[in-house]
């Protein structure tokens, strides 16, 4: 996430990891700096114990009823894409923060949006989703990253600010289908990827033609998992009210394949194809998941556990 501006603040906290002959930069593709090595590289926030994604459980998910609907302002606005860059890592679509805000769902206040972007495999087959669900990974995930309105647009004073609601993400999993040409928008989405194939490019020609609730068609924006975490890049600040929606965005398979066959990664010594752009999932330690639907599994939550104990011990009293 928030690939550039995350590479600066790794070298504002991590001076000591940047000697200036062998700077050793975070990555996906190569094995000394891939996230196995991030609490390594980047320990300030990486090694930490709130961190980003993570597996959810569904038969541990806890019942929240403040979760209620999401206003979600502009997201119906194609006047909001400012730009499309290969950021390195990943691919980033910047958005006008002043267009576009997050509020309701539970989060506390209102969140201008600065930027979505991806996450993702080798094409539709190869999974590349951060969170998964009951372990299943979807082949790409889809994050619009929003900032306090209290910060004024900048996360860096939100990281700085070591707020743990500082940062509000939405994440959307992106599943595969058989069906051509959908949607439209991935289709205009994906068609600016060749103009971005180097890290570092750019192109605004992305405004005025997608709008971000086209992008997220079809999913229920009232079913989500909410959990408490972290960036998912160095330096893993656990700034993040998380929310991960249940419903996957179906897109057809070719648009999802331009992904892992079109972007190269930042590599000095050659042109990488850029896949497998994910971290992997992190322990809990402790924390829980919440969401609006009624848990009726076999795992109950603790609260709902004790009263049955309680009830079990008095019926066993009672015989
Ligand atoms: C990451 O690198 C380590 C070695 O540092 C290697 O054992 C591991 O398989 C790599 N994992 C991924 C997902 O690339
Ligand atoms: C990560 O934190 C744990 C517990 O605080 C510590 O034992 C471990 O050495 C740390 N690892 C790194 C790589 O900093
Ligand atoms: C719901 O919100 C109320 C009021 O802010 C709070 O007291 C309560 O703990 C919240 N419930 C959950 C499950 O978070
Ligand atoms: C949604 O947010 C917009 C912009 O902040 C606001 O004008 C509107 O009143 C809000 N709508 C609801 C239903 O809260
Ligand atoms: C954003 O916040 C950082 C950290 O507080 C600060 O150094 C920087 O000047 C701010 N940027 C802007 C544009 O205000
Ligand atoms: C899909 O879109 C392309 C380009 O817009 C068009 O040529 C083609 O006919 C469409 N296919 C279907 C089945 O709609
Ligand atoms: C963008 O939105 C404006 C205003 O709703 C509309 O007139 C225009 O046709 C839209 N552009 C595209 C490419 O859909
Ligand atoms: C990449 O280039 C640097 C500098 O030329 C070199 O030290 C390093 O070994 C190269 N890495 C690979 C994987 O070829
Ligand atoms: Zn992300």
């Amino acid at each position: 996430m928030i690939v550039l501006l995350v590479t600066c603040l790794v070298a504002l906290l991590c001076p000591t990891v940047r000697s200036a002959d062998a700077p050793l930069v975070w990555c996906y593709h190569k094995p000394e700096c891939n996230f196995t090595t991030w609490p390594k590289i980047s320990s300030q926030y990486c090694n930490g114990s709130q961190q980003s994604p993570i597996n959810i459980v569904t038969a541990r998910v806890q019942e929240n009823p403040n979760l209620t609907a999401f206003n979600l302002t502009g997201f119906d606005d194609n006047s909001t894409f400012l730009s499309i860059a290969n950021a390195a890592d990943s691919v980033v679509v910047n958005l006008d923060d002043e267009k576009i805000k997050v509020q309701g769902g539970d989060i506390p206040g209102v969140y201008n949006t600065k930027q979505f972007h991806l996450h993702w495999g080798k094409g539709s087959s190869s999974p590349g989703s951060e969170h998964t669900v009951d372990g299943k990974q979807y082949p790409m995930e889809l994050h619009i990253v929003s900032v306090h309105s209290k910060y004024n647009g900048n996360v860096s004073a939100a990281l700085a600010a070591k707020d743990s609601t500082g940062l509000a993400v939405l994440g959307f999993f992106i599943e595969g289908t058989n069906e051509v040409n959908k949607t439209k928008s991935w289709d205009i989405l994906t068609s600016y990827l060749t103009n971005i194939r180097n890290s570092g490019e750019q192109t605004s020609d992305i405004m005025n033609q997608i709008t971000l609730n086209s992008l997220i068609e079809g999913v229920d924006r009232t079913k989500y998992y909410r959990y408490q975490g972290s960036l998912t890049t160095p330096g893993c600040n656990e700034a993040v009210i998380w929310t991960v929606f249940k419903e996957p965005v179906k897109v057809s398979h070719d648009f999802i394949n331009r992904f892992s066959t079109t972007v190269f990664f930042k590599d000095a010594n050659a042109s990488i194809l850029n896949t497998y752009n994910f971290r992997g999932v992190q322990p809990l330690n402790g924390r829980v998941v919440t969401s609006q639907v009624t848990v009726t599994s076999a795992a109950p939550p603790s609260s709902t556990l004790s009263v049955i104990t309680i009830l079990l011990l008095s019926s066993l009293y009672w015989l």
